[in-house]
C-alpha cells in the first residue's frame, strides 16, 4: 500500500510545516511538495495537523492485580488506543515471585500475539532481585525489554526493599537499561490504611487520604538519591503531586538524569472527585491518587519546562459494575483494584488541555505524547517523529471539531469513563499504523494481531 497524504500541516517535536509525506512499505518515504510518485490511495489533510502517531509507555493491558484483572485485554485496548490516535503502546510483562524474567515476557508475548492492533513493547515489572534474575536483566535487554518497573508500594506485592532497588539499578547501568520507579512509601502507607479502617473509615475517598503527596515526594525522593549513588538514570513513573514534582526539579536542576511522566488523570480530576455518590469515587481509586486542584498547573509548568518529559495513561481499567470490579471494595477502600482507564482519550484531552488551552505549543504536545517517550524508552527514530525512514504511524488530527467524551461511546471494554461529559477539542481522524490506515470515519479498519512487537534499544 502506497500511500500519500497531501497539505497537511506536519508537526513534530522541533517543526511544523505545510506538506506531503508519501509512506511505501510502511515507511516515510519522502516528504516535500508536489512529489513524482504514484499512490494507492491520497489522502487530503488540508486544515488538519499530521503527526506522529501518540506513544502511551505506561498501560496495563490484561493485568491480574488486586484479585481481579484490568479488563482491557490486547485486542479491546490496543483498539481503544488507535481509535485515540495511539499507535504504540509499551505495557508491563510482571515477573513472579520465584519466576524468571523470560516466563514472564513470554506470558505477556502471549497475551499480546494475535490480539494487539498497533505496535507494542514491554517493560518488565519485577518484583525481587537475586542473582540469577540480575543475570536475565541482561537477556531482556537482547529481546528488547530496555527498561525495569521497581515499586516502592504495594508491600507484599511489588514493594522491594531499597537494597535490593539499589542492586536493581546498579545492575540497570551495566546492561544499559532503564529503571521506572513507582514511588510512594508503601509501608508507611499500609499504616495509615489499618489506622483508617480501624476507625471504620471504609469509603474511597480515604484511599487519598492514607496516601498523603508527601509519602509520593519522599519516594521520590528516595529514588533519586539511590539512582544518584547507583549512577544511573530513573525515570518516575504516573508523578501526582506538585510535591514529587519539586524533587523532580531539584534533581534535574543538579543535573541528574532523572526523568517523570504524569498521567491525564493527574491534570484533570480532583481529590474532590472521590466525593462522587453511590461509591462512585471508586472509579478513581489508582495509586497514586488524585490531588488537590491547585497543583494541576504546577504540573502543566512541569510539562511546558521539561521537568516532566511525558504524559502516558497508566491505563488499568476495572468495570464498576460486575463481581470483579471496584465492587470489590465496597466495604473496605483497600480493597478496590487500583487503576482507572484512559488509553482512548490521553491525545485529545492533552491537545484540548494543552494547546486549545494556552498552556503548550503543538511541538510540545506531539513532543510530550510522542517524540519524548519513544527517546526516553528506545524506540526512536524508528517511531516518535515523522521522517523518512521512520516507521509511517501517522495521526491526522483535526484541531478544530470538538468531541464529548462518554462511555456510551468510547472503545475502551469498561462501563465507565472518567472524564464522562468533558468537551475536548481536537479529535484523531485518520490513525495510520505502519502505512495501514486503522481507523479512519470513527471505524476500525485494522485486523486484530496485526500489531507487532517492537524490540526497544538500550541506552547509549
Ligand atoms: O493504580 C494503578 N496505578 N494501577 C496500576 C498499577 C501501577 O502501580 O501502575
Ligand atoms: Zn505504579
Ligand atoms: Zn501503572
Amino acid at each position: 500500500m502506497k500511500l500519500l497524504i497531501k497539505n497537511g500541516n506536519v508537526v513534530t517535536a522541533s517543526d511544523r510545516y505545510t506538506g506531503d509525506i508519501f509512506v511505501a512499505d510502511g515507511k516515510i518515504a519522502m516528504i516535500g511538495h508536489d512529489l513524482p510518485v504514484t499512490a494507492d490511495r491520497t489522502i487530503d489533510a488540508k486544515g488538519r495537523l499530521v503527526v506522529p502517531g501518540g506513544i502511551d509507555a505506561h498501560t496495563h493491558l490484561d493485568m491480574p492485580f488486586g484479585g481481579t484483572t484490568s479488563v482491557d485485554d490486547f485486542l479491546t485496548g490496543t483498539r481503544a488506543a488507535a481509535f485515540g490516535g495511539t499507535t504504540c503502546i509499551v505495557d508491563f510483562a510482571i515477573q513472579n515471585h520465584g519466576g524468571s524474567l523470560r516466563q514472564a515476557w513470554d506470558t505477556w508475548m502471549d497475551k499480546a500475539r494475535g490480539k494487539a492492533v498497533i505496535d507494542y513493547g514491554f517493560h518488565m515489572i519485577m518484583r525481587e532481585f537475586n542473582d540469577s534474575l540480575s543475570r536475565e536483566m541482561k537477556d531482556m535487554v537482547s529481546e528488547g525489554v530496555t527498561s525495569f518497573k521497581l515499586f516502592m508500594a504495594y508491600p507484599g506485592v511489588f514493594l522491594q526493599d531499597d537494597g535490593a532497588i539499589f542492586r536493581a539499578m546498579q545492575r540497570s547501568g551495566e546492561v544499559g537499561a532503564t529503571i521506572c520507579m513507582h514511588a510512594e512509601n508503601g509501608l508507611v502507607i499500609d499504616e495509615l490504611v489499618k489506622q483508617a479502617l480501624a476507625k471504620g473509615n471504609t469509603a474511597p475517598k480515604y484511599h487519598a487520604l492514607t496516601r498523603p503527596p508527601r509519602l509520593e515526594a519522599e519516594a521520590t525522593y528516595r529514588a533519586i538519591c539511590l539512582a544518584e549513588v547507583a549512577d544511573v538514570p530513573v525515570y518516575i513513573v504516573h508523578l501526582s503531586a506538585a510535591e514529587a514534582l519539586e524533587q523532580v526539579t531539584l534533581a534535574r536542576d543538579r543535573g541528574l538524569p532523572v526523568f517523570a511522566e504524569t498521567c491525564p488523570q493527574y491534570l484533570f480530576l480532583s481529590v474532590e472527585d472521590y466525593d462522587e455518590p453511590n461509591f462512585g469515587g471508586a472509579k478513581y481509586v489508582m495509586s497514586p491518587p488524585l490531588r488537590e486542584r491547585a497543583g494541576q498547573e504546577k504540573l502543566w509548568r512541569g510539562l511546558k519546562g521539561n521537568d516532566l518529559q511525558a504524559v502516558s495513561t497508566d491505563h488499568c481499567p476495572f468495570c464498576m459494575n460486575g463481581d470483579y470490579g471496584k465492587v470489590l471494595g465496597k466495604d473496605d477502600f483497600s480493597k478496590i483494584p487500583n487503576g482507572a482507564p484512559g488509553i482512548e482519550n490521553r491525545m485529545s484531552l492533552i491537545y484540548d488541555g494543552g494547546v486549545a488551552e494556552g498552556r503548550i505549543d503543538v511541538n510540545r504536545w506531539v513532543e510530550i505524547c510522542s517524540t519524548s517517550p519513544a527517546k526516553i524508552f528506545g524506540l526512536f527514530p524508528r517511531k516518535g517523529t515523522i521522517a523518512p525512514g521512520s516507521d509511517a504511524d501517522l495521526v491526522v488530527f483535526n484541531p478544530d471539531v470538538s468531541r464529548v467524551i462518554s462511555a456510551k461511546t468510547h472503545h475502551m471494554n469498561v462501563d465507565y469513563n472518567s472524564y464522562e461529559g468533558r468537551t475536548v477539542r481536537g479529535v484523531s481522524e485518520i490513525v495510520i499504523s505502519r502505512g495501514e490506515i486503522v481507523v479512519e470515519n470513527d471505524a476500525f479498519h485494522g485486523a486484530d494481531g496485526r500489531g507487532e512487537y517492537v524490540k526497544r534499544a538500550p541506552r547509549d
